[in-house]
């Protein structure tokens, strides 16, 4: 099994959800580069915010551990190793899922693929917890575009049936993230959040589980990044982001409403302002031809609801062949969405400075 992914800069994640410990290792940060690590720090908090009500009940300090790699704040050069422990680990709600795989989830696949060697208790390596390593890595080659004045941000834009308002959406990002960051859902329009809110809550008193949309947003990133072939910056970010367990869409600009669109409505229009080359509107959400063209970067993607929930669900026992019910035990989020921005935000930051490393821009 391989867990790495990029080029000029690399990551490699380690680690399972019930063993010792998860993390990441990042390699290709020119020596010198800036790292804050309380920064670092508090987007691995944002993962699993203490006290949030709709999340699961298991509870971890993420308390970041550097294992090499940065000095007195800046990169040495060296790999950067990131861990974090595990530290409240429950394997008996698992123990059934060995034999009685979940539906939804990577339990079947997972079997067959790698047999009964491998622990796949909290989910292993198919547990949301990885996506520590994939924040750790994001986070720390933000370090690269933060001089640069490039800003990155996820924002929930949907959960079930709930839309933000596309008005609450057209703001600085400064502006939006200061939203984003004050709601537990993370929905800058603050009276969709609370349907959102509730919508959850709802879902959780029922036993069930909601998904949703994250909009993915990137400003100040110049023109001409990317690799035509066959590297285009749509091609290499949703790469990453299907990665991310539970992510099962990812769209770019009027994405799949260009279907339904004239030509002469989804051309973006130039024209000049100061220095720089713009565009009127953004359907290509950034991207022509695979490279930036130095609008911001806007992709919106699809987070399905959570596999683990607690109806009585249809399965099959892998060694009898038989039919089994199921019901899944343990501590599973009614919606993921929220948990998921900071990794959408920093993963999609990794891409971004992987390619601008790659191409010269860094
Ligand atoms: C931050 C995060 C937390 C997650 N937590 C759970 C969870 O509590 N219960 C669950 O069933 N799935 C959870 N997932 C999703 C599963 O890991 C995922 O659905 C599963 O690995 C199957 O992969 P797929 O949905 O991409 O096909 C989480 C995903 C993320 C990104």
């Amino acid at each position: 099994m391989r867990m790495g992914f990029g080029r000029a800069l690399r990551l490699t994640l380690f680690g399972t959800s019930h063993g010792p410990a998860v993390g990441a290792v990042v390699e290709g940060l020119p020596a010198g580069t800036p790292i804050d690590l309380a920064k670092v720090q508090e987007e691995l908090d944002r993962r699993r915010p203490v006290g949030r009500s709709l999340a699961t009940k298991r509870q971890e300090e993420d308390q970041l551990r550097i294992d090499g790699g940065v000095e007195g704040g800046r990169t040495t050069g060296e790999p950067i190793i990131g861990t974090v422990l595990n530290q409240d680990v429950r394997r008996a709600p698992y123990a059934e899922l060995e034999d009685v795989p979940r539906p939804g989830h990577a339990d079947y696949p997972a079997r067959v693929r790698y047999g009964p060697a491998i622990d796949l208790s909290g989910g292993g390596i198919f547990s949301g917890r990885m996506t520590v390593g994939l924040v750790f890595a994001g986070a720390v080659a933000r370090g690269l575009l933060a001089p640069q004045d490039i800003d990155v941000l996820a924002l929930t834009r949907s959960i079930g049936e709930v839309d933000a308002s596309p008005g609450s959406l057209d703001r600085p990002l400064p502006e939006l993230r200061k939203a984003v960051l004050s709601h537990e859902v993370g929905c800058p329009d603050d009276e969709a959040a609370q349907r959102m809110a509730a919508a959850i809550e709802a879902a959780r008193r029922e036993g069930d589980s909601l998904g949703g949309t994250v909009e993915l947003r990137a400003e100040g990133v110049p023109a001409g990044v990317g690799e035509p072939f066959f590297d285009p910056v749509e091609s290499v970010m949703a790469h990453a982001l299907f990665a991310i367990p539970a992510v099962k869409g990812v769209e770019f600009g009027a994405g799949f409403a260009a279907a339904r669109m004239r030509g002469s409505v989804h051309n973006d229009a130039f024209y000049i302002e100061g220095e720089k080359v713009r565009t009127r509107t953004n359907h290509a959400g950034g991207v022509l031809g695979g490279l930036t063209t130095g609008m911001p970067i806007v992709a919106r993607v699809v987070v399905k609801p959570t596999s683990s929930i607690a109806h009585e669900q249809e399965s099959v026992s892998l060694k009898t062949r038989e039919s089994r019910r199921l019901v899944v035990k343990g501590r599973h989020d009614p919606c993921i969405v929220p948990r998921a921005l900071p990794v959408i935000e920093n993963l999609g930051a990794f891409v971004l400075a992987d390619l601008m490393l790659e191409g010269g821009f860094l």
